[in-house]
């Protein structure tokens, strides 16, 4: 049983996300609440480490269905240590990427494996977020803010740009096939207009 209040934030590279999650976390820190904030892939200390393995070195370094499956096993870890003790404790748990993320970039980008990534979701994690925060924008755009930042994670910001394409407008798909737990955010303003957004969103869930 879970009682605290699970948000992710999905979108392509460079939308905005880590950037929004970590706006919410002091907002609600400020008035009141004790977010803990979180990332994926990572966000305990084994999935951190086959973060590395995931988003450095060359695009081809694993095939699709081995990347699912390190993405799966660093969930499964980031799940059974941080996030469902967070959420029995009553905490807002705010996540940047989740299993939206393996739905697109394993299930999508390189062959239709999404069966095979909805089979091991229901094995192995079967919880989805209770709010999803789906920063949309323009994939050219975003791409080049993801490379502004000049990082070694480069792994899927080299697959490219009709890659960002093929997310940007699969992540759409995905707010409609789960209407009643994502909302689409315009992420292409000011980032405080897009903090704007998402906080309403979130105090308006929080109060429901
Ligand atoms: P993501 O986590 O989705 O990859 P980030 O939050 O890391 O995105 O943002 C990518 C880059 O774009 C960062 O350099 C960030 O400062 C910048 N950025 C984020 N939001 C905006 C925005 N609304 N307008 C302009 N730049 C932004
Ligand atoms: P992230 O650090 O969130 O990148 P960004 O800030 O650029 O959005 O995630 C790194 C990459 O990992 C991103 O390109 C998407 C990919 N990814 C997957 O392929 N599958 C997954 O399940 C997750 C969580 C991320």
């Amino acid at each position: 049983m879970t009682t605290g209040t699970f948000i992710s934030f999905e979108g392509i590279d460079g939308s905005g996300k880590s950037t929004q999650a970590s706006m919410l976390a002091d907002h609600l820190q400020r008035i009141g609440y004790d977010p803990v904030l979180t990332r994926e892939p990572g966000g305990s200390p084994g999935a951190e480490e086959i973060r590395a393995l995931v988003l450095q070195g060359d695009p081809d370094r694993w095939s699709a269905e081995t990347e699912l499956l390190l993405f799966t096993a660093a969930r499964r870890d980031h799940l059974e240590r941080l996030i469902q003790p967070a959420l029995a404790q009553g905490k807002i748990v705010i996540c940047d990427r989740f299993a939206d993320s393996t739905r697109m970039y394993q299930g999508l980008s390189r062959g239709d494996l999404r069966s095979t990534v909805d089979a091991l979701h229901d094995l192995m994690i079967r919880r989805e977020p209770d709010l999803t925060l789906l920063i949309d924008m323009d994939p050219t755009e975003g791409l080049a803010r993801a490379r502004s930042r000049q990082g070694i994670e480069e792994r899927f910001e080299d697959f490219g740009t009709d890659l960002q394409i093929q997310m940007r407008a699969g992540f759409l798909d995905l707010a409609q096939e789960f209407s009643d737990r994502f909302r689409v955010i315009d992420g292409a303003r000011a980032i405080d207009q897009v903090a704007r957004d998402v906080t309403a969103t979130v105090i308006k869930h929080l109060q429901t």
